[in-house]
């Protein structure tokens, strides 16, 4: 079960008996299909060798503050900015506590101090140091913190190491890993039937020749992993691509326009959102060879015809669900898009600027704007990742309007 795939976790491993279970952590994250990197506390050390969640995350494990090579490659700043989770396990009495205050006294606290990203504890103490009522006011504290999302996950009752029974063991790493995946699952868009498209399409010239586009399909595929996210039951209508679809997500391949748009209408009459992130090519040859074509002449004449517009025919169709398209510009971004959005009746745009290298085809970042017929919003360069997560919160919004809307209007 791949509940966590892509996802970048940041293990941080305080000092306690129920650091050896942080192996078996790692193992359940890495299952989940996560990225695990480490960072030990000088207390965690005491307990569990680097080397061995090293050999287990398969990355260097991170301990020292003030590390040159460290501050060179993956320093605190970098570290912090990394993680799509923070989640430290076991957090013993002695870490919270410290990161209570705000402490920034080790390299755990200090990334603790910069992340953005939300933060889970797991905490693994004595029965009596949980329910110690100053452990009880640290986790709270923390639990009020503006702007920062903590997650608290356990502990468990029951017999600990030290023979004392009661509450004050670290959840199961199974558990854990399960917990660390509902963090990612919202629920905005539950029981909801979306559809996205992705990728390019080839249109044949001869059995070995093609005109395509530079999409990678990571922004679609983004979407489609950001959506299921959300809840949604997700069919991914895509081009020929060379990554892998994401998990527990229904993948229909198809090669030119016109298959594109044969599949989107066969999951129109249970689609409630489309998504059209595909890179459709405007027009294909008008004849397809039937032989490889021989080299001839010094110029070649191609004859092109129009095919046809797979999101303009959903949007149009009388059964349309809420529509999304994606504009892709080299020049005047946002007009162009607004453009594209009336033209072909959609209730929401997405433009980037392919003129770009850094952002758009291919490359794993983007920056857009979402247009729709009251307004509009920037998203500024980030992952593909982040960014599909955004606009899927976006999308489920305007989603919610557009409902409450078609509704008011029946009554
Ligand atoms: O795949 P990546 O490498 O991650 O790159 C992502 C991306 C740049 C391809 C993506 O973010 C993007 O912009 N996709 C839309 C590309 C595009 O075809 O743009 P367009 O402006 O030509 O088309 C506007 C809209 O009409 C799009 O939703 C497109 O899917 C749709 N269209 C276009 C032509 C056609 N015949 N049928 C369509 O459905």
């Amino acid at each position: 079960m791949q509940q966590l795939t892509n996802k970048r976790i940041l293990l941080g491993i305080t000092g306690g008996i129920a650091a050896y279970k942080s192996a078996e952590l790692v193992r359940s994250l890495k299952k989940a299909g996560a990225d695990v990197r480490v960072v030990m506390t000088s207390g965690a050390m005491e307990f569990i060798t680097p080397l061995t969640l090293q050999a287990l995350s398969g990355n260097p494990v991170h301990h020292a503050l003030l590390d040159p090579e460290a501050e060179a490659g993956m320093g605190h700043i970098e570290l912090a900015k990394w993680a799509d989770l923070l989640l430290i396990a076991p957090a013993s009495a002695n870490f919270i506590a410290r990161l209570s205050q705000g402490l920034g006294d080790d390299l755990l606290t200090t990334v603790c101090l910069a992340t953005e990203a939300p933060m889970a504890l797991a905490p693994a103490m004595n029965q009596a140091m949980w329910k110690d009522g100053t452990t009880q006011q640290n986790i709270e504290r923390l639990q009020n913190v503006k702007g920062k999302s903590l997650h608290i996950f356990g502990p468990d009752a029951g017999e600990q190491a030290c023979g004392d029974v009661g509450p004050g063991r670290m959840l199961d790493p199974d558990l854990i890993a399960a917990h660390c995946a509902d963090l990612f699952e919202s629920g905005l868009l539950a029981g909801i039937n979306l559809v996205v498209t992705a990728g390019p399409t080839r249109e044949a010239l001869d059995p070995v020749r093609y005109i395509s586009n530079h999409s990678s399909g990571k922004m679609g595929y983004a979407i489609a992993e950001a959506a299921r996210e959300a809840g949604a039951r997700v069919t991914l209508i895509t081009g020929p691509v060379n990554i892998s679809a994401p998990e527990r997500v229904n993948v229909e391949c198809v090669s030119s326009a016109r298959e594109m748009l044969e599949s989107s209408l066969e999951q129109l009459p249970q689609c409630q959102i489309f998504i059209a992130a595909a890179a459709v090519a405007d027009y294909r040859p008008l004849n397809i060879a039937n032989q490889k074509i021989k080299k001839s002449g010094d110029t070649i004449e191609l004859k092109m015809v129009k095919n046809p517009d797979v999101v303009a025919t959903i949007a149009q169709h009388e059964q349309r669900p809420f529509t999304v398209g994606f504009a892709a510009e080299t020049q005047d971004v946002e007009d162009y898009a607004r453009g594209k959005l009336e033209k072909k009746n959609l209730d929401m745009i997405v433009a980037n600027d392919v003129s770009r290298t850094d952002i758009g085809f291919n490359s794993d970042e983007n920056a857009a704007t979402a247009i729709w017929p009251e307004g509009q919003q920037a998203f500024a360069a980030m992952s593909k990742t982040t960014l599909a997560r955004q606009l899927i919160d976006l999308i489920a919004q305007r989603y919610q309007q557009y409902t409450d809307l078609s509704r008011t209007n029946e009554d």
